[in-house]
């Protein structure tokens, strides 16, 4: 079929046969079936066959595209160990709760929390993926409480303004939501699925955008210490299998009256980066980068090649996120930059949120707004056309927020960064004049090379291609914009469902981590994900394979989107990590999948909170072997 051409000369003559002839057109045809055809069969197969499918399925796209010698982009590295790591998770599925059990006792080491064997015949009946490491989140959130009083802990839950309760098998959200977004709905009608099978537990939320508790790094240290001294593999006729319930707690506090105030702890507001800092390991870069004290100096750019990512590409997504391991995000995060509201804790309390920074405590849960079947999120039920018949090019709308951007520090905002940078007139610019813009500096050729960034000619491909503005420049003063308004333009807004018909969807943080990063990996486009936000999901979802990930300094986005639409290889690889992300989504990012989340990580908290938490274990599949 392919002559005496190699894979690579097959690859490299695609994106100049400009004149196909009727041969080529015949295989690209081919090439276009087969990759179809294994896609689907990928989705069939995939997770009966965990071993190497696409390899052994003769599929002759996926042979030339994983060959190595095809493989000279970095990119196609990490795509393929992407696709490799990948393979290695699914052989850790368990199929049954014995080895369910077995491989939470070696990861965990302790006995699984009562309740496990219901939690575990809910996940095979809903066909859930279970793989340990999948919730290895909910381990290192809930870690540090087991060095706090069991019985503290409880009350403190107990008392806090937003609760989500759990009281003899049905779920009650406690707390006035008055004139508030609907969480707390949201969160207890997802908890009162699981409530049935669940033992007394409180749930207390955070109901701002931010995360709040930032406990020093050697405060967290010695408390998880005392959790890894905790645990143990009780003997059998040791282990207590009941949870011991909250009656107490409720009774007690019920007899303190009717003006039992919540604890609260000291909030502190100030500077968030001295916070972090404080957060960090003592030998993390971080933990000396004095804050910056005048935001209205341009952004700096980091010349590092830092040890999470792969010739200039993100490979490690959980440590691109770590502001330990980068103090330049200082300059280039709003979170760190002037945070809209702030009321921070360095004390550790029982606090349940959609997402939090790498040094922040704590426990995740799925953000509510991945609960809602608003279309202004997710795009209802619509997921976009086919990859073929979509627009090749770039959006994104949405609005400028990130904290509060004013003239004195907006040049140094992640979404304002992001615009320019998707502006192509500005960069046409940059390009002519050798210029930097206000928010960023053109990436360095040095360590981005490519045609259009040696040509000049990223700002004329963005002019044709992408489509990239604020509807709402939420600038403070509110009614005096002027700072912002030589740079940028207000844009129509466009509905989630047209967005789809694009192929790349750059997702970056707001106030907080992005609520429509769900609706975009579920969808038939790419999505091309920063963030510095932990969530739920993180173990789940395998960079380069789900998603194209990019640094938090957006530095290479020139470079990602040149990989994806230099040639035919790109564009193949752009739908392949599209596809995957979606028929991946559909099997671990289901309610469903949300669902097993939690009611797994209140298995935890109900046995951290539980007086006889070094007792309390599930064990019946030890008595009947
Ligand atoms: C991979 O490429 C090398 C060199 O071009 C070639 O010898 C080999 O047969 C290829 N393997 C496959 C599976 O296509
Ligand atoms: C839920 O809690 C509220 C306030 O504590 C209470 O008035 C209500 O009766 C509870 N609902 C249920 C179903 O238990
Ligand atoms: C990614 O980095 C984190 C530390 O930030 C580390 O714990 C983890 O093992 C790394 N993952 C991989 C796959 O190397
Ligand atoms: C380039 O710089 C010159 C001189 O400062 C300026 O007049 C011109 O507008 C700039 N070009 C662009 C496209 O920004
Ligand atoms: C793009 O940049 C130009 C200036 O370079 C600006 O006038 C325009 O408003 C920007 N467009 C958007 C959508 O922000």
């Amino acid at each position: 079929m392919l002559g005496n051409r190699s894979p690579r000369d097959w690859l490299a003559s695609l994106p100049d046969s400009r004149i196909c002839s009727l041969r080529w057109q015949s295989i690209l045809r081919y090439a276009a079936v087969a990759f179809v055809v294994s896609i689907t069969l990928s989705g069939i197969f995939l997770f009966r066959r965990p071993e190497g499918f696409l390899r052994q399925s003769g599929s002759h796209y996926f042979e030339y595209f994983w060959n190595q010698t095809a493989a000279d982009h970095p990119i196609d590295q990490l795509i393929s160990d992407a696709h490799t790591f990948h393979e290695n998770l699914l052989t850790q599925r368990s199929l049954d709760l014995p080895t369910a059990a077995a491989r939470y006792r070696d990861r965990r080491g302790r006995h699984p929390p009562p309740g496990f064997d219901a939690w575990f015949k809910y996940a095979a009946e809903h066909d859930a993926i279970i793989v340990e490491s999948f919730f290895d989140r909910i381990y290192a959130d809930v870690a540090p409480f087991w060095g706090l009083d069991p019985r503290t802990t409880a009350e403190r839950a107990a008392s806090w303004d937003y609760v989500v309760r759990v009281r003899n098998g049905v779920a009650n959200g406690t707390g006035d939501t008055s004139g508030k977004v609907p969480w707390l709905q949201l969160w207890t009608s997802l908890v009162g699925e699981a409530a049935p099978w669940l033992p007394d537990v409180d749930m207390p939320i955070n109901y701002m955008d931010e995360s709040r508790l930032i406990v020093p790094w050697e405060d967290v240290m010695s408390l998880v210490e005392k959790e890894q001294k905790s645990q143990a593999l009780k003997p059998a006729e040791e282990v207590i299998t009941k949870y011991s319930g909250l009656a107490q707690v409720d009774a007690d506090i019920a007899a303190k009256g009717d003006g039992v105030e919540p604890y609260k702890p000291k909030w502190l507001g100030g500077n968030y980066w001295e916070l972090t800092q404080a957060a960090c390991p003592p030998d993390s870069p971080s933990r000396n980068a004095t804050p910056i004290q005048n935001f209205e100096e341009l952004p700096v750019f980091p010349d590092s090649n830092p040890e999470y990512s792969y010739k200039g590409y993100v490979r490690n997504f959980t440590a691109a996120m770590n502001p330990c391991t980068q103090p330049h995000l200082r300059g280039l995060h709003g979170t760190f930059i002037e945070p809209l509201t702030m009321a921070t804790s360095k004390e550790l309390i029982p606090l349940f949120g959609g997402c939090k920074l790498a040094v922040n405590n704590e426990i995740l849960i799925p953000g509510a707004m991945y609960l809602t079947d608003d279309p202004f999120y997710s795009g209802g039920n619509t997921h976009g056309p086919p990859w073929k018949q979509k627009i090749d090019g770039v959006i994104w709308r949405g609005v400028a927020s990130g904290g509060r951007n004013k003239k004195e520090n907006w040049v140094h905002f992640q979404r304002h960064r992001l615009i320019e940078m998707l502006n192509g007139t500005t960069v046409s610019g940059m390009e002519e004049n050798s210029s930097r813009a206000m928010t960023f500096e053109m990436p360095p050729v040095e360590k981005y090379d490519f045609p259009r960034r040696r040509e000049g000619t990223i700002g004329t491909w963005l002019e044709e291609h992408s489509d990239a503005g604020f509807v709402n420049f939420l600038c403070f003063p509110a009614d005096n914009c002027a700072y912002v308004e030589p740079y940028l333009s207000r844009v129509e807004s466009v509905p989630m469902m047209e967005q789809y018909k694009y192929k790349f969807m750059p997702d970056v943080d707001g106030n907080s981590f992005s609520a429509r990063f769900r609706g975009f990996l579920l969808s038939t486009s790419l999505p091309l994900k920063a963030t510095v936000y932990a969530e739920w999901h993180d173990d789940r979802l395998v960079p380069w394979l789900h998603f194209a990930p990019m640094d938090n300094t957006f530095q290479d986005l020139y470079a990602i989107l040149d990989y994806f639409t230099r040639d035919k290889k790109g564009d193949k690889s752009a739908q392949f990590i599209a596809e995957e992300g979606r028929s991946w989504g559909a099997k671990v990012l289901r309610r469903e999948d949300m669902l097993l989340y939690v009611w797994r990580l209140l298995l935890e908290f109900a046995r951290v909170c539980d007086e006889k938490r070094d007792m309390l274990g599930y064990i019946d599949d030890l008595r009947s072997a």
